[in-house]
């Protein structure tokens, strides 16, 4: 986003005016960036980039990323139908999550992806029968747990034993071992993901560590493995986070890798396209509270849910030209429910009508958006320089309601 009152070269008002509000935003340039940062200080590594999918599946972002040679992060099969339509490479996608449905398995078996990340025995187990079935070999890499606490919101730490995730820790060997007697699977690498919005480097170093020790106890037992995958990116900045240096976070892995003949896969996601995005919004009231100010605005809960779900900050910017003064506020949306808001206590400067940018929505915002209060689905714009597309039309009341059914029948 090059000045504040636009996106790359079109004026934020300008958007609204032609798309209407809530409106995400993303700005292509601020992708390509994201990513060259990561393709630039990992460049000696030559990593496969995956990006993961959750952060942002809307097809065109997706097309973006293949186009610049990404592979994918996938966590069920709709992902991978959406990276099969955006003409994405199956062969440099990976099949993350704890849940693979038997169809789901199936399907990336047909789509020969690169492999999938196996989270359990039982796992390990469904997939060389389904393989089996198809006559086909599944290519696998174990998640360890390597149970590191990653210091970030307990929701989206996902590294420490308590959480579901991965194979334990001492259950690694044995569960490798087990892999390799399984005939229609082939086991090609290990990975881990400790958790998201990382700011720290400290505990993705320490699970490398340990997933280096377990290379080289399995190297002993003669089960080599090609590949390491370290899991989801680092955090971003949404408010004045410190986060991680890439150039460091580059240097760390390289250092630990060296010598060994190790392909490294990294599967970010919020790094590539959260601060790339951003969700426009219209004031729709000032209200004076008995004992707060209010500024209702008409996006909520249901089109970013991070303020409600992890009490996340993100910036909100005026994109309006002439406004009044600054006034502290919960900026709120219209759902009808107390932790529907998007700011807290935050000084802002804001009238009716006013266009409201909030910040840093690339990542987790449409992905996770929903219907709640029978509220239609926003638009997302993509912007290239002066070029602007419509890459997710404003869901209409008639598509929302398309599957119901007015039933009645007596009981
Ligand atoms: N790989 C796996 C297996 C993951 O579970 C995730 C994120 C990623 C990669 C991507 O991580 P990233 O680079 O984006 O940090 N909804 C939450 C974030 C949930 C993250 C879930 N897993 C939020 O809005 O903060």
């Amino acid at each position: 986003m090059t000045d504040s009152l636009k996106c790359e070269q079109i004026p934020y008002c300008a958007l609204a005016a032609e798309y209407g509000t809530p409106l995400y935003i993303y700005s292509q340039q601020a992708m390509t960036a994201a990513l060259n940062q990561y393709q630039q200080a990992f460049a000696s590594l030559h990593p496969l980039i995956c990006y993961a999918v959750k952060a942002n599946g809307n097809l065109s972002i997706l097309r973006h990323f293949a186009r610049l040679g990404c592979g994918f992060d996938i966590v069920s099969g709709g992902e991978l139908e959406r990276v099969i339509l955006a003409g994405g490479d199956t062969s440099k996608t990976i099949f993350s999550g704890v849940g693979k449905s038997s169809t789901e398995i199936e399907f990336a078996l047909h789509n020969n992806i690169r492999c999938f990340n196996v989270e359990s025995l039982a796992e390990l187990a469904r997939i060389n029968t389904i393989a089996a079935r198809l006559g086909k070999i599944a290519p696998i890499s174990l998640r360890i747990n390597p149970d590191v606490n990653a210091h970030t919101h307990p929701y989206i730490s996902t590294g420490l034993k308590a959480n579901k995730f991965g194979i334990a820790y001492q259950d690694a060997i044995a569960a490798y071992q087990l892999a390799t007697t399984l005939p229609h699977l082939k086991v090609t690498g290990i990975d881990c993901h400790i958790g998201s919005q990382l700011t720290d480097l400290s505990p993705l170093i320490e699970a490398l560590e340990r997933m280096l020790l377990l290379v080289d106890k399995l190297a002993e037992l003669n089960i080599e493995l090609e590949h390491i995958d370290l899991g989801g990116g680092v955090g971003i900045v949404y408010q004045n986070e410190d986060v991680p240096d890439l150039a460091a976070y580059a240097a760390a892995v390289a250092r630990l890798l060296s010598g060994r003949n190790l392909q490294l896969m990294l599967e970010p996601g919020r790094s590539l396209i959260g601060n790339a995005g951003g969700l426009l919004t219209t004031v729709e009231y000032i209200k004076q509270g008995e004992e707060k100010n209010f500024v209702i605005v008409d996006t909520a809960m249901n089109d970013l849910m991070r303020p409600s779900l992890y009490q996340a900050y993100h910036n909100i910017l005026n994109v309006s030209t002439a406004t009044t003064d600054e006034f502290v506020a919960d900026v709120v949306g219209p759902i009808c429910e107390t932790g529907d808001f998007l700011a807290k206590d935050r000084t802002i400067a804001a009238k009716e009508g006013d266009l409201l940018l909030i910040q840093s929505a690339g990542a987790y915002a449409s992905s996770m958006a929903s219907n709640y209060n029978t509220r239609c689905r926003a638009a997302e714009v993509l912007v290239n320089g002066t070029d602007h597309y419509l890459i997710r039309r404003r869901e209409t009341l008639s598509e929302l309601l398309a599957n119901e059914q007015s039933c009645l029948k007596s009981v």
